[in-house]
């Protein structure tokens, strides 16, 4: 295992994360467990923060993704970090706002945002609404003309960027659901469309053209795009672009064929953008937007893991050996969904030499509910503490109770101090919401 920020192998040969040991948070907590490190978080909004105001005078904001992992006790380290967030649901507006989030730093994606998320938006006066479509343009219109407000929005364009990373986390690729495309003269008209309202005032653009990405090169690609777009927007309709939304999707590891790149260096990520809207906004006339990134998965991937207990072993001799552990794709469907990889460590062996190759699997009645398939671990036992690694993001945030499973607690990590952020989940949780019809009730 690589020893990362956030990890290492204590004398008792113990995974620990933030200081705090893997075997003692299991015992006190139970599995499963996802575990979060504090102080990776913060180091993470902090190096984008700085970063900006650095390179590009704090011409801009950090937006948290908070898709990524959304639960009260982030929102609050986000807002205690001078960052704002992106949110694409009522429900995560809700939580940000229940956190005491401010409004006027909170950007709202989606593509399809119903009419009562739009009405919940702006009743919270948020900072700025990204539409996605002329009848979400409508929408925004009409609810703000209800409210006496102008409501400032981005357009999401479509810069039609291939970026390398699984098809379900392109985004920005022609066939893609979201945006309006430069490529189909959507972008432009929905410009048009957008300036003519009398509710809505069009700030800027927005991207996002992927996730998991880790070349440089697609990210400066789509800016080149934003702002040649922009600049003929500028020419055919005098708009003058205030704001360019270049969205999030640094790569983070996950195993050894991802690069690891420590906190500091997400710098660069950030720096090739600011460099690249620089030279085209200087190329094209055009005076620097305020800019914002959404980073997510960066923010809050590595931070995390999930803590297991192993329970049944199946070795089928010379095909393939199963470690079977108490969660599953109920907490993690992330191998269900885009066959994702991982490293599993045993965390009360953790200084053990791997010496064999065996599949993690789940507990939910499903073939494909695995975690990491041909994995290398020591031999593992019945009651081992199995760690895997950056499992922050998009882990709790897609986590579900199929199989009636309960979603597990979240817990933070600073100092070495765990505390509970989401609590763990009771059967009778999961049958809050059943309700068993009159005629259907059980006489005798
Ligand atoms: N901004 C927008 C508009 C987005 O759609 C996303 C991610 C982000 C920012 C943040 O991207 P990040 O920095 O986290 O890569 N469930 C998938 C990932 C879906 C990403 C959706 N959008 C997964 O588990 O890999």
């Amino acid at each position: 295992m690589n020893e990362r920020e956030t990890l290492k192998i204590n004398e008792k040969g113990h995974l620990e994360i933030g200081g705090a040991d893997c075997v003692d948070l299991a015992s006190k907590f139970g599995t499963p467990l996802y575990v979060f490190d504090e102080a990776y978080i913060r180091k993470m909004m902090r190096v984008y923060r700085e970063t900006l105001a650095k390179k590009y005078d704090g011409n801009g904001l950090v937006l948290y993704a908070s898709k990524a992992f959304s639960c009260q006790a982030v929102y609050r380290i986000a807002d205690e970090e001078n960052i704002g967030i992106d949110v694409v649901s009522g429900g995560e507006l809700y939580t940000a706002l229940k956190a005491g989030f401010p409004a006027e730093k909170i950007y709202m994606h989606g593509n399809n945002k119903l009419d009562y998320e739009i009405g919940e938006a702006l009743d919270a006066g948020i900072g700025c609404i990204v539409a996605d479509a002329y009848s979400e343009i409508d929408k925004i219109d009409a609810e703000a003309a209800k409210r006496g407000k102008t409501q400032k929005i981005l357009l999401r364009i479509n810069p039609g960027v291939e970026a390398h990373t699984h098809a379900f986390v392109q985004t920005a690729t022609t066939d893609s659901k979201f945006g309006f495309s430069l490529a189909d003269g959507t972008a432009e008209s929905a410009t048009a469309y957008a300036l003519n309202k009398k509710h809505v005032r069009l700030e800027g653009y927005h991207c996002h053209i992927g996730s998991q990405i880790f070349e440089k090169q697609s990210f400066v690609i789509a800016v080149e795009k934003c702002i040649d777009f922009a600049a003929e927007m500028k020419q055919k309709y005098g708009f003058l672009l205030q704001t360019l939304n270049l969205g999030g999707g640094y790569g983070i590891w996950y195993t050894d064929e991802d690069k690891k790149i420590a906190p500091e260096g997400y710098a660069e990520y950030v720096e090739a953008l600011i460099e690249a809207v620089k030279a085209k906004a200087a190329e094209k006339g055009l005076s620097l937007p305020f800019l914002l990134i959404e980073p997510g998965r960066s923010i809050v991937g590595e931070a995390g893991i999930t803590l297991y207990t192993v329970g049944a072993i199946k070795d089928i001799p010379a095909v393939k050996k199963y470690i079977a552990v108490d969660g599953g794709m109920f907490d993690n469907p992330r191998y269900a969904l885009y066959q994702s990889k991982y490293t599993p460590v045993l965390a009360n062996r953790a200084d053990e030499e791997c010496t064999e190759i065996v599949t993690i699997a789940g507990k939910c009645c499903e073939s494909g509910d695995l975690i990491a398939v041909n994995v290398s671990l020591p031999k593992a036992e019945t009651g081992d503490i199995l760690a895997v690694l950056s499992t922050g993001a998009y882990n709790y945030s897609m986590a579900m109770n199929y199989n009636r499973n309960m979603i597990p607690p979240c817990i933070l990590v600073n100092a070495g101090k765990a505390e509970y952020i989401v609590k763990p989940q009771s059967y009778e949780d999961v049958n809050r919401n059943d309700v068993i019809p009159e005629r259907l009730k059980k006489t005798k």
